[in-house]
């Protein structure tokens, strides 16, 4: 039965274009790299989905490869959409990748022709889909000309199983050939995905220059740094978080990052917000941020993340003390 969704979810969120271009984002925008496979309970992704959409979160990132297993997050995403948000088709965008490793073979990972193209049949099959909003190439692939993989990315939006192009992961000189390559063929560039928080700002360092003079979008992944930035783990590592699974967050990575955290998180205090929701403000202040990607555990988090958009600005005095913590 159709989810019957919140009348107000539009009034509060604001809406973003990608760079020079008319599609709008989420100020925050939800991914379901975590806790949305095969693993996970189903049912809390499905309310997560539901609460979020109530919320304006319009736009849900995907990949070929999220689960565990590897394709499961498609899968449910495509049950909880063909049962309860199916009429929200057009109410949403929805994005897929192809980069990653996804089956056996010289055909199952990075950007040639041959696989990101049977990569995303796979992803509509799995979800149910007639077409994604955006597809992206998930990472450069150093044996593939880019012309290729641009190329690939050019002909699913031609053939009509995508709305728009976007490239992840890319580094600065790489976005701008790929963005004149897709120009070129007639599909502009509408989005770059790169890790960006507070804790990694490798993006600083030339690649929001190039998105601004492209008219490219920017949706940084990890905004939260899996968790780091957030009161999670002030006082130990609590069972079920993602640093207690070992595998994309480390203890180490909690211990190292400790001291920043708790001084970080008594700037947020005194700002009145929590960790989560000055480390997305923080993003958010450059205006060539189109959204901030983030992932979630529960209902819980995504509506203290909502609560970041009460306070987006910042005094120069609080970016000195931030920038002195991150030194
Ligand atoms: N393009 C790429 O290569 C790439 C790579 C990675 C991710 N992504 C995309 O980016 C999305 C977000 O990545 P991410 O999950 O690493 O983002 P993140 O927002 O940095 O981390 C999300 C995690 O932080 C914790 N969290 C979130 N809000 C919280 C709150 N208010 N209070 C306490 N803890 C909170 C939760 O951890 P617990 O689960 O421990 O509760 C949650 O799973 C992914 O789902 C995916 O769509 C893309």
């Amino acid at each position: 039965m159709t989810y019957l969704a919140d009348k107000s979810r539009y009034d509060t969120m604001p809406y973003n274009c990608c760079g020079k271009w008319g599609l709008k984002l989420p100020a925050i925008s939800l991914g379901l790299w975590h806790n949305f496979g095969g693993v996970d309970v189903f049912e809390n992704g499905r309310k997560m989905l539901h609460h979020a959409f109530d919320l304006g979160i319009t736009h849900i990132d995907l990949a070929n490869n999220y689960g565990p297993p590897p394709g499961s997050a498609e899968k449910n995403f495509g049950k909880i959409l063909k049962q309860d948000l199916g009429a929200y088709r057009d109410e949403l965008i929805i994005s897929t990748k192809a980069g990653y490793d996804m089956w056996p073979g010289p055909y199952g990972e990075w950007g040639s022709r041959k696989y990101v193209l049977a990569s995303l049949n796979q992803s509509l099959k799995r979800m149910g889909l007639e077409y994604v909003d955006i597809f992206y190439s998930h990472r450069p692939d150093p044996d593939t000309p880019l012309e290729e993989t641009m190329g690939a990315l050019d002909q699913a939006v031609r053939s009509g199983k995508a709305l728009y192009a976007g490239i992840s992961n890319y580094p600065a000189d790489m976005a701008r050939k790929a963005s004149r390559i897709l120009k070129e063929l007639g599909t502009p560039c509408l989005i770059h995905q790169p890790k960006y928080s507070m804790f990694e700002r490798w993006v600083e360092d030339g690649l929001l220059d190039v998105l601004e003079e492209e008219g490219i979008g920017c949706i940084p992944f990890s905004p939260l740094a899996q968790g780091l930035l957030t009161n999670k783990y002030l006082n130990g590592i609590p069972e079920g978080s993602r640093a207690t699974r070992e595998v994309f967050l480390k203890k180490e990575d909690v211990k190292s990052a400790h001291d920043k955290i708790v001084k970080l998180n008594k700037i947020a205090f005194d700002r009145g917000q929590s960790l989560a929701q000055m480390a997305l403000a923080w993003i958010l202040k450059d205006k060539r941020i189109t959204s901030v990607l983030i992932g979630a555990s529960s209902v819980a988090q995504l509506d203290d993340n909502m609560e970041t958009l009460k306070n987006l600005g910042f005094s120069e005095d609080e970016l000195k003390m931030i920038e002195v913590v991150l030194e």
